[in-house]
C-alpha cells in the first residue's frame, strides 16, 4: 500500500512506477489510483462528460488485421454501406439530442472516389449541423493529401489508434505484408497531427503476448507523442478471426476490464488535459463499464447511432454492447447511468482536447 502511495505523489512517473500502478491487484490499491486520477479529472476537466454520436458507415475493410471480427478476410460478414441520406439523418437524430459532434467510423477504405466521397459528405455534415459542429474522423491510413482535403472542407478531429506501441507485439496480431505496416502506421498518425487535427489515438490491452512493460511504454507513446484524444480499450477475441487461437493465453475479462481501467487512470495522471473515451468494449464486458471508466478519468462517451438494423454487421468483437437497441434507445439511457455515477453530460461546450490548444498556446 505504501509503495502505491508513495507513487502516486510523485510529480512524474517513471516506467517501473507505471508498471507498478499497473500491476495493482487489490482493491484498496486500485480504489487509492481511482480516487486519485478521479481528482485530477475534476481538477482539470469537471465532474462531467462530453458525448460524439457514433456512427459506424461502413464496415467494408481492405485490412485483414487478426483480431478484428470485420477482417477483409471474414467472409461471415454481411458487408454494409450507409447512404448520404442514412448519414444526415443519424445527424440529425444527435443534433436534436443535442449532440455538438459525431465520429464517422469505418473499416479502411482508401480510392479517389471514397475521398471525394468523404469530402462531400463533410459538408453536408456541416449543413445538417451547423458550422461549428464537430465532425471526428476514424477512416484510418490516407495520404497526407486526403488528411489535409479533408480538414480543409471542416472535420476537426482524427482517430487512427496504433494499437500497440512495440513494433515486435504489431507485427504479431497483423499479417506480415506492406499493407499492415507499423512504420506506415506511426507515419500517418504524425501526419495527422501536421494537417492541423486534433489528434487521437490508442491501443488495446490485455492481447495474447502483451506485458505490463508493453502498457508503461505505450501510455509513454501517448505523452511523447503529445496526443490529444484516446481511446483505449480490452481486447475482446472474436471466434472468426486468427487472433482466437490464443484464447487460452489471455488474461481472464475481469482482469482485462480492470486493467484497462487502471490505464485509463494513469493515463489521466499522466496527461490532465487530454480527452479520454470510455469505450463500448468496457460497456461489453461490463454492462455499467463506460460509466465506470468515467470515475476512473475518462470523460468522452461515444453513444452508438448507426441505425439498429447494421449494428450486428459491425462486430470488431464479439458480445458487443447495444446491438439489439436502435439509436433513440441509446440516447434515452445515456444521461439516466451519467447521473447514477454522479456525473453530468455537457451539452453546452463542444469538449474540445485542452490540450490541443495548449499545444499552440504554451501555457508556460
Ligand atoms: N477487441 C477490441 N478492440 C478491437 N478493435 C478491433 N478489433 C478488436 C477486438 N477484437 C479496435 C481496434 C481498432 C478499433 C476500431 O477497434 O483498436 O482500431
Ligand atoms: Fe479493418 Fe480496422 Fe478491423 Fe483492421 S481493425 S480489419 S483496419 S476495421
Ligand atoms: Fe445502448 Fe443504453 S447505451 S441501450
Amino acid at each position: 500500500m505504501s509503495l502505491i502511495n508513495d507513487i502516486l505523489n510523485n510529480e512524474d512517473f517513471s516506467k517501473q512506477d507505471i508498471v507498478s500502478l499497473l500491476a495493482i491487484s487489490e482493491k484498496d490499491e486500485q480504489d487509492l489510483l481511482t480516487t486519485k486520477a478521479y481528482s485530477v479529472k475534476e481538477k482539470y476537466i469537471g465532474r462531467k462528460a462530453f458525448v460524439r454520436g457514433l456512427i459506424e458507415f461502413s464496415n467494408q475493410c481492405k485490412k485483414n488485421c487478426l483480431y478484428c471480427g470485420i477482417r477483409s478476410g471474414n467472409s461471415k460478414v454481411a458487408r454494409y454501406t450507409l447512404t448520404d441520406e442514412e448519414i444526415l439523418s443519424a445527424v440529425s437524430l444527435a443534433v436534436n439530442n443535442r449532440y455538438n459532434g459525431i465520429v464517422l467510423q469505418s473499416g479502411e477504405i482508401s480510392n479517389q472516389s471514397f475521398t471525394k466521397r468523404i469530402t462531400e459528405l463533410i459538408r453536408k455534415i456541416k449543413k445538417e449541423g451547423g458550422e461549428d459542429f464537430r465532425i471526428t474522423l476514424s477512416l484510418g491510413e490516407q495520404s497526407y493529401e486526403t488528411y489535409r482535403e479533408w480538414f480543409e472542407a471542416g472535420a476537426q478531429r482524427y482517430l487512427l489508434r496504433i494499437e500497440t506501441s512495440n513494433e515486435q507485439l504489431y507485427k504479431k496480431i497483423h499479417p506480415d505484408n506492406d499493407l499492415h505496416s507499423f512504420e506506415t502506421r506511426l507515419n500517418c498518425l504524425k501526419e495527422i497531427q501536421k494537417a492541423g487535427y486534433q489528434t487521437g489515438t490508442g491501443v488495446m490491452i490485455g492481447l495474447p503476448f502483451q506485458t505490463l512493460e508493453d502498457l508503461a511504454d505505450d501510455l509513454l507513446f501517448l505523452k511523447s507523442m503529445s496526443i490529444d484524444m484516446v481511446g483505449m480499450g480490452p481486447y475482446i477475441e472474436h471466434s472468426d478471426t486468427p487472433l482466437y487461437q490464443e484464447k487460452e493465453n489471455l488474461l481472464p475479462l475481469m482482469e482485462r476490464f480492470n486493467l484497462s481501467l487502471r490505464m485509463i487512470s494513469v493515463l489521466r495522471l499522466l496527461m490532465p488535459f487530454i480527452n479520454i473515451a470510455s469505450t463500448t468494449a468496457l460497456q461489453s464486458i461490463f454492462p455499467m463499464g463506460r460509466e465506470k471508466g468515467l470515475k476512473c478519468g475518462a470523460n468522452i462517451l461515444m453513444p452508438n447511432l448507426t441505425p439498429g438494423k447494421y449494428r450486428g454487421s459491425y462486430l470488431l468483437y464479439e458480445n458487443k454492447a447495444c446491438i439489439d437497441e436502435d439509436a433513440d434507445e441509446c440516447l434515452d439511457c445515456l444521461d439516466k447511468r451519467v447521473q447514477m455515477v454522479g456525473e453530468k453530460i455537457d451539452y453546452e461546450n463542444f469538449g474540445d482536447s485542452k490540450h490541443y490548444f495548449n499545444r499552440y498556446n504554451p501555457v508556460s
